[in-house]
């Protein structure tokens, strides 16, 4: 069933504020998404009424801030269709679950003659760590290019992956141009040599049914705040097996089962992973959030988007002195464009002035925007709560830049 965006919109308190004296217009979900009021009551109601530390003290509040930390981690593997929610890591964000896989499963597995596959459409983050373990190791790094039509080359990939690649390391979906990987064919060329895949889903899960056991990966990576929740939580998925025979990634508090003064063993599925005190009201937060999302569907959520990103692109291409990354088959709700000669912040300030709030860079994708040939470009990225007529007022915003940059405009000085 179709989602109605104006009455989600109600349901997050941030768009009752204006930008510059006008609504809104909030285009930047792909860097973090806006919160509903659901998520925000549940982290407050736990710090008023359930803060303490988890799995420690034996006192009643200390137990119930356990079963909310616990009944968020099994309310999440639900939601990406992990079977044993031991296997679901709690950690601040995609990054740190991207390093620890590097760290912990490649780093102490790979030598010299090893490869590990990345993507060009790879954000920073699943890339710069898999550096990192070559740098250390030995090990080569080979990337998938993108074919003319802005999609992950399988043909390649069909060359690329072979005998030598131990990891194959890939995005669900870019977060610059929205296109969505076959990650379910990469893993069969994948595990048919026995290497492992790693999944960074950071911009597929918020926006899209995804079901780990479905992608037939081994670990998968996504960020709370993406996906409706509170920062600095995130979630690594990962297979028992592999989670079992890993060294963990940090040290300390929580994580061990017994400490000598000299050595330790270390605790069971996930605490070997979480040392420390975690974030539990992110958790919680995160687990409210994805009630949420389920209460609206996924399913309703991605077509919704879609229909914006069409909408945009239809809009865009008729316009002049427009430069559109439009990937075949659409852009499942990121559109990413240039306006000739004009640099990408220059836009982003006169939309802002507008209201419209986009993002303007290389969204921590440089090699993907040195493939397409363009340093910076600007991008609208649109989720749940954006409705049509904010796709019109981002068209109105640019038919101004355009007017306003071919008048010799600079943004601060007219
Ligand atoms: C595709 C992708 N992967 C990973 C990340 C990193 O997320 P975080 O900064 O929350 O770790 C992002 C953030 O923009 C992203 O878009």
């Amino acid at each position: 069933m179709a989602l109605s965006a104006k009455s989600i919109k109600r349901d997050f308190p941030i768009f009752d504020r204006s930008s510059e004296g006008k609504p809104l217009i909030y285009l930047d979900s792909a860097a973090t998404s806006q919160k509903p009021r659901a998520m925000i009551e549940a982290l407050v109601k736990y710090y008023e009424r359930s803060n303490a530390n988890v799995h420690r003290s034996v006192h009643s509040l200390a137990e119930e801030a356990t079963e909310l930390y616990e009944s968020a981690r099994e309310r999440i593997a639900r939601f990406i269709g992990a079977a044993d929610p031991t296997e679901i890591v709690f950690v601040r964000n995609a990054t740190e679950a991207l390093n620890l896989v590097a760290e912990a499963f490649a780093r102490p597995r790979l030598g010299p003659g090893d490869e590990i596959v990345v993507a060009v459409l790879n954000h920073h983050s699943n890339l710069v760590p898999w550096q990192q373990v070559v740098a250390r190791t030995g090990a080569k790094l080979r990337a998938i290019p993108l074919t003319s039509g802005l999609q992950l080359d399988m043909e390649a990939a069909a060359l690329i992956i072979g005998p030598r690649t131990r990891v194959l390391a890939i995005t669900q979906k870019s977060n610059v141009l929205g296109t969505i990987v076959d990650v379910a064919a990469l893993a069969q060329m994948a595990h048919r040599y026995g290497a492992a895949v790693v999944v960074d889903a950071a911009q597929s899960v918020p926006h899209m049914p995804v079901d780990v056991g479905r992608l037939d990966a081994d670990f998968v990576a996504l960020s709370g705040h993406k996906m409706l929740g509170p920062m600095g939580i995130g979630v690594l998925w990962g297979r028992r097996a592999l989670l079992e025979e890993m060294p963990p990634f940090l040290t300390g508090g929580e994580m061990v089962s017994e400490v000598q003064l000299e050595s330790a063993s270390w605790n069971s599925l996930p605490f070997k992973f979480e040392a420390g005190t975690p974030n539990v009201g992110g958790a919680i937060g995160l687990a409210a959030a994805v009630d949420y999302l389920c209460a609206i569907g996924m399913d309703a959520i991605s077509a919704h988007e879609r229909a914006l990103s069409a909408a945009t692109w239809e809009y865009l291409e008729s316009m002049e002195g427009i430069q559109c990354f439009q990937p075949e088959g659409g852009s499942n709700g990121i559109v990413s464009f240039r306006l000739t000669n004009v640099h990408p912040h220059d836009v982003a300030t006169v939309l802002d002035s507008e209201g419209v709030a986009v993002r303007a860079g290389h969204h921590c994708a440089q090699p993907l925007h040195r493939a397409l040939g363009a340093p910076a470009t600007v991008r609208a990225s649109y989720y749940l709560y954006n409705e049509m007529e904010d796709v019109d007022r981002l068209v109105s915003a640019l038919q101004s830049a355009l007017k306003f940059f071919s008048h010799g405009g600079q943004p601060g000085r007219d």
